[in-house]
């Protein structure tokens, strides 16, 4: 198998891209997907939302950048097949670093030796379209774009499109738009209903169907170091992460028939 790499970004904080890339992971690693999940933003939520604290020096995704093989960097989950490269401690030096001398394979590179490992490698990255967020793109074959369901949402959607086209003109061409996740959906309200619309106007056949509600377990499950299905099996945040890995795994399956007939 080769994975098929997926960074989640968007350049708005707290709209949703470590909890989908938690429960993604842990969703696509129960339906008996190999998964691993790089964190690649200096704040670690990633890593410290499945329990483990930062690592030190040249134990995390920045030791990746430096050419540390893959697999010393991989830590086993309570989620038998999923597996993460926490984020160290000295990732957040790597922005600086990347801005003095630009390089935007590195990340692809340190993933390359443990490709036939995985089905799938997610990415988190950080909230920034700075050289992080760059490399991961350049790294990925596919990106989600996590979404709140609120007003302002499809601001600064412009920029990360010309941000990904940018990527796939230049380092990348591979590189696809996955999709859109609704995220923080509030049934109660019409407005949330409203953007929704508004953003399927503006990205017809591009956004999820599942759309993820607005759930307290989802905020509650990092504190206790565990994915919501871990924490909360039942809980509607769960469920949904579960719908949103079935969903992306039948249209990938979906594009990789028509890729055939094409080919
Ligand atoms: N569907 C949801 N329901 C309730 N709370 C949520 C939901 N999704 C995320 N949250 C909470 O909202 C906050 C922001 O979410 P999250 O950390 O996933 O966003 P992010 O985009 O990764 O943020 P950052 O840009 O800082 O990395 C967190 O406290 C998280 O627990
Ligand atoms: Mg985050």
């Amino acid at each position: 198998m080769t994975a098929r790499v997926v960074a989640l970004a968007n350049q708005k904080g707290g709209v949703g891209k470590t909890t989908t890339a938690i429960n993604l992971a842990a969703s696509l690693a129960m339906l008996e997907k190999m998964v691993l999940l790089v964190d690649f933003d200096p704040q670690g939520h990633s890593s410290t939302g499945l329990g483990f604290a930062k690592p030190d020096h040249n134990a995390g995704s920045y030791a990746l950048m430096k050419g540390a093989p893959a697999h010393t960097l991989v830590l086993r989950t309570e989620v038998p097949m999923l597996q993460v490269i926490p984020t160290g401690k000295d990732l957040a030096q790597l922005e600086f670093e990347l801005f003095e001398m630009p390089q935007l394979q590195e990340l692809r590179k340190g993933l390359d030796a443990v490709m036939d490992e995985y089905d799938y490698i997610l990415i988190d990255s950080p909230p920034a379209l700075g050289m992080i967020t760059l490399n991961a793109l350049t790294a990925a074959d596919e990106v989600i774009v996590p979404m709140p369901c609120e007003f302002f949402a499809l601001d600064g959607l412009a920029e990360l499109m010309e941000t990904v086209r940018r990527i796939q003109a230049g380092p990348n061409p591979k590189l696809q738009l996955g999709g859109i996740v609704l995220t923080m959906a509030d049934e109660r309200t019409n407005l949330g209903s409203a953007v929704a619309q508004e953003v399927r106007t503006a990205f017809p056949d591009k956004v999820f169907q599942t759309r993820i509600p607005r759930n307290v377990r989802l905020a509650e499950a990092p504190s206790h170091g565990k994915p919501v299905a871990f924490y909360d099996l039942k809980s509607k945040g769960s469920q949904a992460y579960i719908d949103l890995a079935r969903e992306w795994m039948e249209m990938g399956a979906a594009n990789a028939a028509m890729t055939k007939e094409g080919a």
